[in-house]
């Protein structure tokens, strides 16, 4: 791993409870912040507690500021209930809730407006990764986020989920994912050199405890978003000390 500080997020999805969030913080909090960054995202209604020193993230945002958008939650206030992280354009909001490039552009835009982190989510199907398709898919994500920021901001952070690898147990190689990680930063480098080699880009996918080490290990690979190995606390905290370079 480079000088970019590793990043390890949480993303719990539709599961945890007060129980199991009353027994993460301590355990989050025990880690050295100086030598790798968590994020514990949550469902919404949990982001109103007391988080202590534990950084929130969402999982979602509306990509409108407010209006007559029943059942959204705009990043003002997320922002307002302490979080400084947004999940956004995870392929399984992609793929069930209709979620487009053009809408994760947007809504990595209200995020950033409103003073929070994006986590743009990009990620190839089995199919396309079978037909060769990976970098062409995962270009197209991305610069459909880059294209529509007036500047390229360093408050950006991608994660390289390839949907064949999430919740599945199958994991990327260290080769598949630190390709793509590698691509990513090139496309970013169109845009801003500096701002590019400084900008964290995770993977996920099956992360767990026992792969980890080696993926985090991958010069392009900065930290992970973890989905089930995130709801146990030993798991997710032994994920996050194999980050630390
Ligand atoms: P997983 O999920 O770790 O359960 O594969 C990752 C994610 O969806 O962010």
């Amino acid at each position: 791993m480079s000088a970019r500080l590793p990043l390890v997020v949480a993303n719990w999805k539709l599961n945890g409870n007060r129980d199991l969030l009353a027994e993460m913080l301590p355990a989050l909090t025990e880690l050295d912040a100086s030598q790798v960054e968590t994020v514990l995202c949550t469902p919404f209604v949990y982001l109103g507690d007391e988080f202590g020193d534990v950084q929130k993230g969402a999982q979602s945002v509306a990509s409108q500021s407010s209006g007559a958008f029943t059942g959204e939650v705009s990043a003002q206030m997320l922002r307002e209930v302490g979080c400084h992280y947004v999940i956004i354009g995870h392929s399984e909001r992609r793929a069930m809730f209709g979620e487009t490039d053009n809408v994760v552009a947007q809504k990595v835009k209200a995020t950033l407006d409103a003073g929070l982190i994006p986590i743009v989510c990009v990620g190839e199907t089995e199919q396309e990764r079978e037909s060769d398709a990976t970098l062409d898919v995962i270009t197209k994500q991305v610069k459909s986020v880059m294209d529509i920021l007036p500047s390229f901001s360093d408050s950006l952070v991608f994660a390289y989920e390839p949907v064949w690898a999430i919740g599945t147990g199958k994991t990327a190689t260290c080769e598949q994912a630190e390709e793509v990680h590698y691509n990513i930063r090139q496309i970013l480098m169109s845009y801003n050199h500096e701002l590019a080699m400084s900008t964290r880009i995770l993977y996920g996918g099956s992360v767990k405890p026992e792969n980890s080490k080696e993926l985090f290990s991958s010069e392009n690979i900065d930290g992970g978003l973890i989905g089930g190995a995130s709801l146990d606390v030993e798991s997710f905290t032994a994920i996050c000390e194999n980050a630390v370079a």
